[in-house]
Formats: structure tokens, C-alpha cells, sequence
């Protein structure tokens, strides 16, 4: 019987690793910065996974993919430096290979001791990896006995590394899996209300559908970054250089007026910082979000919005946030960011961050403990929240 979750998953507890060669698949997709990583969340959210087997003397590889290079070898997005900061991190030599499948991959995890770890080499230098090719899956699956899944930021995608290697080998969710999927079910499945969602960051596209999807679900949305152009230019304000996509206007309209007829309020930048570009030394001006000059982009919320915000996160229940609210890397335009996530960290509701970059944010202001949850998911976190069926999770279910 399988350690019961939510959705009573097959979990690391339901194998004995002894002797086992285990081929481990992480999310190590962390921020670079001069070919160190910059953010390392993602990283520690899989230790305790990985010294759960090496304590056991299980032999494991370690695999993910790190960025989006397109199945196309890309030398800054090799696994290296993520290996030497696991390596820190755990105390021991973590080698990287220079490949994923192959036999220099068979006889380097062969040659392990017990409780040694690898880093495979990013599995996305393979076009065959997001095809979910079950070639490729036979061969990431050869070296191996079974597979261990810990990389819930990447459930919601059907790759060969997610979901075609468990047809090869027995599959078992790690703890980093099963905490998250039980967290976002009680989240998904009984939320303390008003359930409120902040939306930012870029990828406007992804974001339309889960917000649509989400709307049965949740009292309101709280959109600022990228995402919210898009909103403003819909209602037909000027959005100056902001970037726009034109082509999902209509739909955001439909979205806004079934959310108007549900009464679910959709809450949009009152103010924005804007600048003539994107630098450190930018001039800046605070305007109305109806008024953007030509020539001008807004790259933050400004104080009546985070004051909005704020006002409505001091009341919520739950707030599930993904998505930086300006370009926080930018010190005159990480004030929003900064702002809303102490409004958070102050509020009585329960709060749960998503995502690469909204984690690193969090993490730089010193807040990430203060919040309720912090889940390695960004699109992954959004997807289950929905109530979207996970492909990755699927070969997982205890029977
Ligand atoms: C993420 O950062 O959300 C995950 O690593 C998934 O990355 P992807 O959106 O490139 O599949």
C-alpha cells in the first residue's frame, strides 16, 4: 500500500533503494547569473529526496532540463554549475556528465558507490525529450532499475523524462512531489476563502487559459506585471511601448465580462512606474494605468495599486501569487514586487508563492519563510490549481 496522499501516490517509501540504481528526475530549472546559479530554491527543495536514497546506498542520477534550449545543444544551459552547487549543498562531489543517455551515463552510474550522486547532462539538448519520444524514454530508462520523480514544476508537461521512462521502470514519487501535490489539493480542493489569485510576469498566453479556468473557482484576481498590459489594452487604454499581445484582446474581453456577470472582481493596475526603457538608471514616472505616454513602457505597479492590493490581501483567505509584479531585477522598478510580497507575509491569509521567479524574489527579500507555501511550480502550480490533469503524475498513483 502506498503512502496516502491526496492522490494517494507510489512515494520513495514504497521502495527499498539499497543497491538500487535510481535515475531521479528533478527540476533544477534555477536562474544563471555569470554561469552561477543565482537562485538555488529549486535546488534544496530536492534534498531531502536525494538523501533519503543516498542514506539507503542507492546509486542515483540525477536528471532535468534547465532552460528551453530547444533540442539543440546550448553551452550556457549545461547542467555544470547546477551540479557544483548540488555538490555544495549536499556536502559531497556531485559529478555532472557531459550526457544524458548513453553508455558513459550506464558505466558512470555503474561505477557509483553506494549513496553516490550524478548530474545527467540537460535532457532537453534532445528534441526527443518534449516529442516524448519512447525511443529515447528506453534509452534515459537503460542504465536503470527504477525512477524516482520529484520534479512537480515540470507535472504538467508529457516529456520522455516526465512521463515516457516510467513505462521502462517501476516510478515513485519523491517528498518534494507528494508535499506539493498534498498542499495544492487542500489549496484546489478546499480553499479558506475569499481564495484570491495575483497574477504577474510575462507569458501572457499561458497565463489567459488558467485564469479562465480558474474563475469558477476563486473570489477574485489580482493582475499586475507583464500579464496586465494586455488587460489594459483590452479595456482600450493607451499602453505606450508596453508589451502588448494583440492577439489575445478578444479573448480577455470574454474573460473580463464572465467575470463581471459571476462577480468575480478582476483587479488591475491603478498606477504604473514607467520609463523610456528598461535599465538600472531609467528615469521613472508614476502615471495613471490609463494614461501610459507614447514612447513610454510600464515596467511596475505603482503605490495606489499595491495600496489596492494590499487592501484586498489584508481580507483574503487564501492568496496563491506567481509572477513578479514589475521587472524586480531592476532596483527602480522592484518597489511593487517588494511592496506586495510584505503585504503578504503580514496578512492572516494563508499565502503560497509560485515560481522560478516570484521564489527567487521572495528569496532575495529575505520573505520565503514567512510564507505559507512556497511551491517550485510557476505554470505547473497554476495547471493543478485548476483542476487540469497532471501527465506526469499519472504513472505515479499507488493501484
Ligand atoms: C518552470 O520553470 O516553470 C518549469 O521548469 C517548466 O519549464 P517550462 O515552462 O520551460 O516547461
Amino acid at each position: 500500500m502506498g503512502a496516502v496522499v491526496a492522490m494517494e501516490l507510489r512515494t520513495v517509501r514504497d521502495l527499498s533503494p539499497r543497491g538500487l540504481k535510481i535515475l531521479l528526475r528533478a527540476d533544477l530549472n534555477v536562474p544563471l547569473s555569470a554561469g552561477q546559479v543565482a537562485e538555488d530554491g529549486r535546488i534544496r527543495a530536492v534534498l531531502p529526496t536525494v538523501r533519503w536514497l543516498e542514506e539507503r546506498g542507492a546509486r542515483v542520477a540525477v536528471l532535468s532540463h534547465l532552460g528551453r534550449p530547444d533540442g539543440k545543444v546550448v553551452e550556457e544551459l549545461r547542467m555544470a554549475p547546477v551540479a557544483k552547487r548540488f555538490g555544495e549543498l549536499l556536502g559531497t562531489d556531485v559529478r555532472a556528465l557531459p550526457e544524458c543517455v548513453g553508455d558513459e551515463v550506464s558505466r558512470a552510474v555503474e561505477g557509483l558507490p553506494p549513496g553516490g550522486v550524478v548530474v545527467l547532462e540537460n535532457v532537453r539538448f534532445h528534441p526527443e525529450e518534449e516529442e516524448n519520444d519512447p525511443a529515447f524514454a528506453r534509452e534515459l530508462a537503460a542504465p536503470f532499475d527504477a525512477f524516482v520523480n520529484d520534479a512537480f514544476a515540470t507535472a504538467h508537461r508529457a516529456h520522455a523524462s516526465t512521463v515516457g521512462v516510467a513505462r521502462f521502470l517501476p516510478a515513485y514519487a519523491g517528498f518534494l512531489m507528494e508535499r506539493e501535490v498534498e498542499v495544492l489539493s487542500g489549496i484546489r480542493d478546499n480553499p479558506r476563502r475569499p481564495y484570491h489569485i495575483l497574477v504577474g510576469g510575462k507569458k501572457a498566453r499561458d497565463k489567459l487559459g488558467v485564469l479562465t479556468d480558474l474563475l469558477p473557482r476563486v473570489d477574485g484576481f489580482l493582475i499586475g506585471g507583464g500579464v496586465a498590459f494586455t488587460f489594459l489594452a483590452a479595456q482600450g487604454h493607451r499602453v505606450g511601448k508596453s508589451v502588448v499581445d494583440e492577439s489575445l484582446v478578444d479573448t480577455i474581453r470574454a474573460l473580463l465580462r464572465a467575470a463581471k456577470e459571476r462577480g468575480t472582481e478582476i483587479v488591475l493596475p491603478e498606477d504604473l512606474v514607467v520609463a523610456r526603457e528598461l535599465a538600472a538608471n531609467a528615469e521613472t514616472v508614476v502615471v495613471p494605468a490609463n494614461a501610459i505616454p507614447d514612447g513610454w513602457m510600464g515596467l511596475d505597479i505603482g503605490p495606489a495599486t499595491v495600496e489596492r492590493f494590499a487592501g484586498v490581501v489584508a481580507r483574503a483567505g487564501t492568496v496563491v501569487w506567481t509572477g513578479p509584479l514589475g521587472a524586480f531585477e531592476h532596483p527602480p522598478f522592484a518597489a511593487g514586487t517588494a511592496a506586495v510580497a510584505r503585504a503578504l507575509v503580514s496578512s492572516p491569509a494563508f499565502t503560497v508563492v509560485g515560481g522560478g521567479e516570484t521564489g527567487e524574489a521572495v528569496e532575495k527579500l529575505g520573505l520565503a519563510d514567512r510564507f505559507g507555501y512556497v511551491s517550485t511550480g510557476g505554470g505547473a502550480t497554476l495547471d493543478f490549481l485548476r483542476g487540469k490533469s497532471m501527465p506526469a503524475l499519472e504513472p505515479l498513483r499507488a493501484a
